[in-house]
């Protein structure tokens, strides 16, 4: 039988039996190429098979405590970790090239290895001696990290079961191949294969093990996309460039709560942690401005405060421009569209953009209300007071939504010095943190509260 030929598409890991320019699966364009597919491995009965043996649940011991995980004394990272490392678990860490992964991770390898875990650092980009003059540059030459340059995969499987590390960081998995796969570094194929190897690696020797994965836009290169659903925690390093802020992002974690962010600052000498990100979020924000609105959102278990910017204009173009960074623009229009059918007040004609300063992405629901008060904000231009905080969720009714944790909002609101808060009629919420409160029952009543009856 004639081998039939598979293609894979590098930014999400799609097969299909033929070649299109565009990813049915995930959209993308121009990500599409032929790949080797994988060995199907043995038939069931094939000589030499080991056979397994399954264990009763409640056969396991349950005085077991579960590993204890390792702290590396960054906060910001071991929270989003869900509280440290686990022994014997694949992390991957995606971002775009240039955001400062391998930053992260060197002084990530650094704290541990203080700590007296024995960290491999694995570079596949950059020589030992250029990796060791950033960890001078990052005045980390002094931590006790073991530093290799290698890219073949069973090179470094043969030296890490000899070193016995606790942890090991591979920067980054594009790099590395396995001379047993029959395709190019970076390949679909390729970047499984290898990721596939050493997450079975972490969980055989009890070892962690840190990908790094770089976001490639490019069809020949694999996306960390493609493995996430081989590893134990998927964690995003996003921001900005142009921002010093960073923020690293558990999109799947295994080990703790999904979502859970830890906030970073670039600086001269590598990332610093930023313990209170509500503050630095804030700390751009000058008089009240029309279009500015401070939105009280949750990020993983933490409130954070956040700027939502907005402009409305009118546009000199028959399409009129909607432009949004750091929040949904399906959910932008969806906003625009209820504020037009409920309560009556068209952006026909207008250019709108949105922006959430300091380089966060939001996807909260809760975040709808706060838009909302920027849009129209805009529109009227009329400032909304600068110690008021507004959050809730609109739905395609017009009605308000309370949103989970509103107390925490409200406390964190409280606690950085804002004297008022905008949220929905109805759920608990308490003493209401000692805010003054002014509780619209839907979108129209919301729009009479701050901007008067007309
Ligand atoms: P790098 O860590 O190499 O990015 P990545 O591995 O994601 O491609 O960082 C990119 C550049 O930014 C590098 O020249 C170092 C610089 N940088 C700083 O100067 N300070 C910082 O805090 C960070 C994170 C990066
Ligand atoms: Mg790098």
């Amino acid at each position: 039988m004639a081998k039939s030929k598979t293609f894979v598409c590098s930014s999400c890991g799609a097969s299909f039996s033929k070649w299109s320019g565009r990813c049915e699966a995930c959209g993308e364009w121009n990500t599409i190429s032929e790949e080797v597919p994988l060995s199907s491995g043995p038939a069931s009965k094939s000589l030499g098979a080991r056979r397994g043996s399954a264990v009763k649940l409640t056969d396991l011991s349950t005085q077991e405590a579960p590993p204890p995980r390792a702290a590396s004394g960054l906060d910001e990272l071991d929270r989003v970790l869900g509280g440290g490392l686990v022994p014997a678990s694949a992390i991957l860490v995606g971002g775009d090239p240039g955001i400062g992964k391998s930053t992260l991770l060197l002084q990530a390898a650094a704290a541990f290895a203080r700590k007296g875990l024995k960290t491999v650092y694995v570079s596949g980009e950059e020589a030992s001696a250029q990796v060791r003059m950033r960890a001078q540059r990052l005045e980390l030459a002094d931590a006790p990290v073991r530093l290799a340059a290698e890219t073949n995969l069973r090179d470094i499987l043969t030296t890490l079961e000899a070193e016995k590390p606790q942890l090991v960081i591979i920067d980054s998995i594009q790099t590395m191949w396995a001379d047993n796969v029959d395709s190019a570094p970076g390949s679909v194929t390729q970047v499984r294969a290898t990721a596939h190897e050493l997450t079975t690696f972490a969980k055989r020797h009890g070892v962690s093990v840190v990908m790094v994965g770089h976001v490639t836009k490019e069809g020949q290169i694999a996306g960390p996309r493609v493995v996430e659903h081989m590893v134990d925690t998927v964690l995003y390093f996003e921001g900005e460039r142009g921002h010093q802020f960073r923020i690293l992002r558990a999109v799947k974690n295994r080990f703790g709560p999904a979502d859970e962010i830890g906030v970073f600052e670039m600086t001269g000498t590598g990332l610093a942690e930023v313990v209170n990100p509500s503050a630095l979020f804030l700390s751009e924000r000058g008089q009240p401005t029309p279009g500015s609105v401070v939105f009280a959102g949750i990020e993983g278990t933490r409130p954070v405060l956040v700027e939502l910017q907005a402009l409305v204009a009118p546009s000199p173009h028959s399409q009129p421009r909607r432009a949004v960074v750091g929040w949904d623009n399906a959910r932008l229009s969806m906003i625009l569209a209820v504020l037009e059918a409920r309560c009556g007040i068209p952006f026909a004609g207008l250019d709108v953009y949105l922006n959430v300063a300091g380089g966060l992405k939001i996807s909260e629901p809760a975040a709808d209300l706060a838009v909302a008060a920027a849009l129209l904000s805009a529109r009227e231009d009329v400032a909304i007071p600068a110690e008021t905080v507004v959050f809730g969720e609109i739905s395609l009714s017009g009605a308000l939504r309370p949103a989970p944790q509103t107390e925490n909002r409200l406390k964190e609101a409280r606690k950085l010095g804002f004297t008022a808060a905008i949220v929905p009629a109805g759920g608990k919420i308490g003493s209401g943190g000692g805010l003054q409160l002014t509780r619209p029952a839907d979108l129209t009543g919301f729009v009479g509260d701050i901007f008067g009856a007309g």
